[in-house]
């Protein structure tokens, strides 16, 4: 099928051959002759790099150029949304009926509003998480939305992430029951099933751009799942490390899935030199520039510069604990063909478009605290392996298990390389996950009663396949906890939502944050510090990433515990006879710290290596921070501790900075943040009146103040810059560290 047939305006048919598409893939067919365009519902399962963002644009177009509909394009990460937002930018050139052009919007910003601005996009892109905030705070124009694409929907079988999901998806279909839903999802057993539960048709295929052939690597041997088997050189002593450098002699690339952060990087170090010996002149060009640009993104740190070092050499490892900039830069030049090999944790193999030549999958095992080594789910090994082959550049792409014996050789190839992934369930029936969605149903007034809000969860995912006895139950515990709470008033059959309740619904917290929060504000410490309120928001579940404290680390912390028990809101618990909790404290103590050292202008680098702490995990628990002392702020006022506010509101410019409260005045401005400010501090620039009488030549001549920003200092100050100065000041010579973004 031409794309030039479809039943969609000329213009738009334009934009897409300019992608150089002219065909449409099989499964894009199919989905089209289901009726994807006639506004049927359909669940897409199909394997990576099918194309199935495609026919999401498809629906998009007609949805808003020919009915004058809206889009909620719904994604799990944020990383994806602003990868969607990239490509369907290309679309805001089209006019839609009454001549006005497409408008195209992201939203995945902070959780407690309507966002009402968003009411003038056509396509609003945003993550699962913040789609379910929206629909609390009763976003006017969601009753608009006429077409919901759900982008990655088996990950609705993720314990943490799914239940986010499945609320959103069954609270949508609610409140618009003519939206026609679109699911996009990797290969699964049951896509009939989550159709049924969608209301929607289904469409399963295999179908890949480049074949896959998968298999299983012992020592030098290769076998695949088509009869075919080679053997390689044994070299380095690693055959995931030999793996790679067989197909980068054959002219390909390596994509080597890793179980931890750091084998991630303990693989790149060790394949960067053998990889480094043949890369062209050309590779290393543009390898180089790769890697300055690495080191002029951000602060520097170990880790940005251990990775500048191995780019250069051809080699990058990639996790989430790198920051979003740099695994941009990454991504990119592994598309060049410049890198020749990433290591990475499975992160990567959700929906981000990066395929190589070969994907080797190092381990099948994973680790998780609590629950210790267990092996992949088949999904997730086909996530994986199915980032193998470059359409376009390969013809074939190899995906490969590593086994140690032959025994395990079969036990791989039998249970991933020849298996079928695995069903989907509902993650729904949690109470820790019910709490804040039963709390959300009632406080924004989408249930009344038991009974409604009964009626609600009937229609989830969980009720479709496990029948709404179990979850009633649960359901009727969790209304106790939250009548106990106080967040939830009951008047017969009637449920209403208390202020409690309902702020706590809409700072998009956990109902235990809220009481943690609550009884830390009353019960106060004896000596309140900034520790006692890092320390209450470091005991609430949602601070993110939790903290394990090392052996190494215990001593100390629990001295600081001892020293510092007066400053806790909360009382310790007993080594003794709750180690457990105990254990958690010094946890939560450890986060605080962190948090502190932020706050206290500790430099990146130093908190990574005090604090065995990854830069992409620091800038996740600053934001989590950042977003429960905004909570903490909320219920403050509700509660009218009047006494506290300036306390904490000084302490959430602080954690938003990472600076010391004498820079809270320089940071309010825009583009200085914790580096800059305290350039300017030490050069004398306390306040802003400071900054108001300073010469604009001045406030230039400190470190990292470029004749940009000291205008835009200058601006928002109320002053103004004269053309003539203006352009004196752009040809001054300046230091070139300013160059450095922050
Ligand atoms: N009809 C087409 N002709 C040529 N290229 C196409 C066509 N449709 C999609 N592509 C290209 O295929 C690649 C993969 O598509 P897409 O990202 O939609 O995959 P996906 O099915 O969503 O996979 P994943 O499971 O990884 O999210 C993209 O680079 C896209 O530009
Ligand atoms: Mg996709």
């Amino acid at each position: 099928m031409r794309i030039f047939d479809l039943p969609i305006p000329e213009e738009a048919k334009l934009v897409i051959a300019k992608s150089g598409f002219t065909e449409l893939y099989p499964p894009q067919k199919e989905a089209v002759e289901a009726g994807a365009l006639d506004g049927r519902n359909l669940v897409l399962a199909s394997p990576t790099a099918s194309g199935k963002t495609l026919v999401a644009e498809l629906c998009m177009i007609k949805h808003v150029m020919e009915k004058g509909g809206k889009v909620l394009y719904l994604t799990p990460l944020r990383a994806l949304a602003s990868e969607k937002y990239d490509e369907f930018r290309k679309y805001a050139a089209l006019k839609r009926r009454d001549g006005r052009r497409v408008r195209i919007g992201i939203s995945t910003g902070d959780y407690d509003s309507s966002d009402p601005w968003l009411n003038v996009y056509d396509v609003i892109i945003c993550t699962n998480e913040k789609a379910d905030s929206l629909l609390r705070h009763r976003a006017s124009w969601i009753s608009e939305v006429t077409l919901v694409v759900a982008d990655e929907i088996h990950l609705l079988n993720e314990a943490d992430r799914g239940p986010t999901l499945e609320v959103t998806l069954a609270r949508l279909m609610e409140v618009n029951p003519k939206v026609q839903i679109l699911a996009l999802s990797a290969t699964v057993s049951n896509a009939d099933e989550i159709a049924e539960w969608l209301k929607a048709e289904s469409i399963t295929t295999d179908w890949r751009p480049v074949k896959l052939v998968e298999g299983v690597c012992l020592r030098d041997e290769l076998e695949f799942n088509d009869g075919s088997a080679i053997r390689i050189k044994e070299d380095q002593g690693n055959p995931s490390v030999d793996l790679a450098l067989h197909i980068i002699g054959e002219g390909g690339q390596a994509l080597v899935f890793t179980e931890t952060r750091s084998r991630a990087v303990a693989y790149a170090r060790k394949v960067a030199p053998v990889v480094a010996k043949d890369l062209t002149r050309l590779d290393k060009v543009g390898l180089k520039k790769a890697s300055d640009k690495i080191l002029t993104t951000g602060e520097r740190t170990r880790i940005s510069n251990l990775l500048a070092e191995l780019v250069a050499r051809g080699t990058a490892f990639h996790h989430a604990g790198l920051k979003a900039s740099h695994r941009k830069i990454v991504e990119d030049a592994f598309k060049e063909g410049r890198l020749k090999v990433i290591s990475a944790t499975p992160t990567l193999a959700a929906g981000v478009n990066l395929p190589a030549r070969r994907v080797i999958i190092s381990s099948y095992k994973r680790y998780e605290p609590g629950l210790g080594w267990y092996p992949i789910s088949v999904l997730e090994y086909k996530q994986m392996s199915g980032r193998a082959g470059r359409p376009k550049y390969d013809k074939i792409g190899e995906a490969l298990l590593i086994a140690k014996n032959e025994d395990e050789q079969d036990y791989l190839m039998r249970s991933y390389v020849l298996a079928k992934p695995e069903r989907i369930w509902s993650r729904l029936a949690v109470e820790s996950v019910l709490r804040s969605h039963v709390l959300a149903t009632v406080a924004s007034g989408f249930a009344h009663s038991e009974q409604g809000l009964l009626d609600f969860f009937r229609r989830t995912l969980y009720a479709h396949q496990y029948g709404s006895e179990n979850i009633e139950q649960l359901i009727s515990k969790v209304l106790k906890f939250l009548y106990k709470e106080q967040m939830i008033e009951v008047d017969g059959s009637g449920l209403t939502a208390t202020d409690f309740g309902r702020k706590v619904s809409e700072l998009y917290i956990d109902p235990v944050s809220g009481v943690v929060i609550r009884d830390g504000l009353y019960g106060r410490a004896k000596t309140l510090t900034d520790l006692s309120f890092l320390h209450m928001i470091c005991h609430t579940p949602d601070l993110y990433p939790k903290y394990y404290p090392r052996s190494r680390e215990l001593g100390e912390l629990e001295a600081y515990v001892e020293i510092h028990a007066d400053e806790l809101m909360f009382e310790t618990p007993s080594e003794l006879t709750d180690r457990v909790a105990y254990e958690e404290l010094l946890g939560e103590i450890k986060a605080a710290l962190v948090l502190d050292a932020w706050n206290s202008e500790v430099s990146e680098d130093m908190i990574i290596e005090r604090f065995f702490v990854e830069p992409g995990d620091l800038f996740r628990l600053v934001d989590s921070a950042r977003w429960l002392i905004h909570a903490t702020r909320e219920l403050c006022r509700l509660f009218g501790h009047k006494d506290l506010m300036p306390k904490i509101s000084k302490l959430e410019t602080r954690i938003e900075s990472g600076v010391k409260a004498e820079l809270v005045p320089l940071v309010g401005l825009e583009g200085i943040g914790r580096v800059r400010g305290r350039m300017l501090f030490n050069a004398g620039f306390k306040t802003i009146e400071d900054l108001k009488h300073a010469p604009i030549s001045r406030i230039m001549s400190v470190p990292y103040i470029g004749p940009k920003v000291a205008k835009s200092i200058k601006e928002q100050i109320g002053g103004f810059v004269k053309k003539d100065e203006w352009e004196r000041l752009k040809r001054t010579k300046w230091d070139q560290t300013q160059l450095f973004e922050f």
